[in-house]
């Protein structure tokens, strides 16, 4: 790994909500965090509800902005980037794969989109070659899914669908946040190992973001565990879960089930 292969940074940042009729109620949703991920690399943030997961997610995807702190994409500041190029780059997937398409059009029209941002206008001809190629890629059949309708596919074939649009673009940064949690086990075991697959696929970095020590430990390179907004633990995931220092990570690894904790 050389500078040149890092991908994103965080420098001390923090997001201090304020809530209520009049403001006063303040949540430190993210207490002064500092972490990068480096090209094609994999790292999972772990904690429990409420630890600041997904505030982390949206400060990426300037959906919020941070309260303190610099966040960077090839070392330039986020803020600087036009936000169609910086869609290029970062994209996401999240927990309810329903949520990301239109219930009144059939599910190509994501995939039509993804082409339409990604090159331009194309001819037909072309845009169905790059359509069928990414779905074949991320084994669904095109014949299967193309022309439906969301509620006709499952959650799983949704996500994987997602996962197809995610091809199209290329962008350099996944931000997949709790991308498995509601879809049945078996869709789920499929969707990180083409979580996987992409990131060979295209090199792509991914901040996997989760509540499940054992999709962490399945997927990731390395961990950061998190709890009230702060990360209190991090390193390369086999160390952490194989000697974890602070008691929080000792405490979620006594309460996942023994089928996971293969590393004891
Ligand atoms: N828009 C918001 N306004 C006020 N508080 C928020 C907002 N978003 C998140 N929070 C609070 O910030 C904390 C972290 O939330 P979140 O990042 O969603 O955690 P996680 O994704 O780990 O479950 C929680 O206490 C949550 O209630
Ligand atoms: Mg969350």
């Amino acid at each position: 790994m050389t500078e040149n292969d890092l991908m994103l940074q965080f420098n001390n940042v923090s997001k201090e909500f304020s809530s209520g009729l009049l403001k006063v109620t303040k949540t430190l949703a993210v207490n002064e965090v500092s972490f990068d991920i480096k090209r094609g690399e994999i790292l999972s943030l772990v904690g429990e509800s409420g630890s600041g997961k997904s505030t982390i997610a949206n400060m990426i995807l300037r959906i919020i902005k941070p309260s303190m702190g610099q966040i960077y994409v090839n070392k330039k500041n986020i803020s600087e980037f036009p936000l169609e190029d910086y869609y290029k780059q970062v994209q996401m997937i999240f927990q309810d794969p329903f949520s990301s398409f239109n219930y009144f059009y059939k599910v190509d029209r994501v995939l039509n989109q993804a082409v339409l941002f990604r090159y331009g206008k194309i001819s037909k001809e072309e845009r169905k070659k790059h359509i069928h190629k990414v779905l074949t890629l991320i084994s669904l059949n095109p014949e299967e899914v193309l022309g439906r309708y969301p509620h006709q596919l499952s959650g799983g074939q949704l996500q994987r669908f997602l996962l197809a649009r995610i091809l199209i673009i290329e962008p350099k940064i996944l931000i997949a946040d709790e991308p498995t949690s509601m879809i049945d086990a078996c869709a789920r075991a499929e969707i990180l190992n083409l979580l996987k697959h992409l990131r060979k696929e295209i090199n792509l970095s991914i901040i996997f973001i989760t509540h499940d020590i054992g999709q962490a430990q399945f997927i990731s390179d390395r961990v950061i565990i998190m709890e009230g907004g702060k990360f209190v633990e991090q390193g390369l995931t086999k160390q952490v879960f194989l000697n974890p220092k602070h008691k929080y990570t000792q405490n979620l690894l006594r309460s996942v089930p023994s089928l996971y904790r293969k590393w004891t």
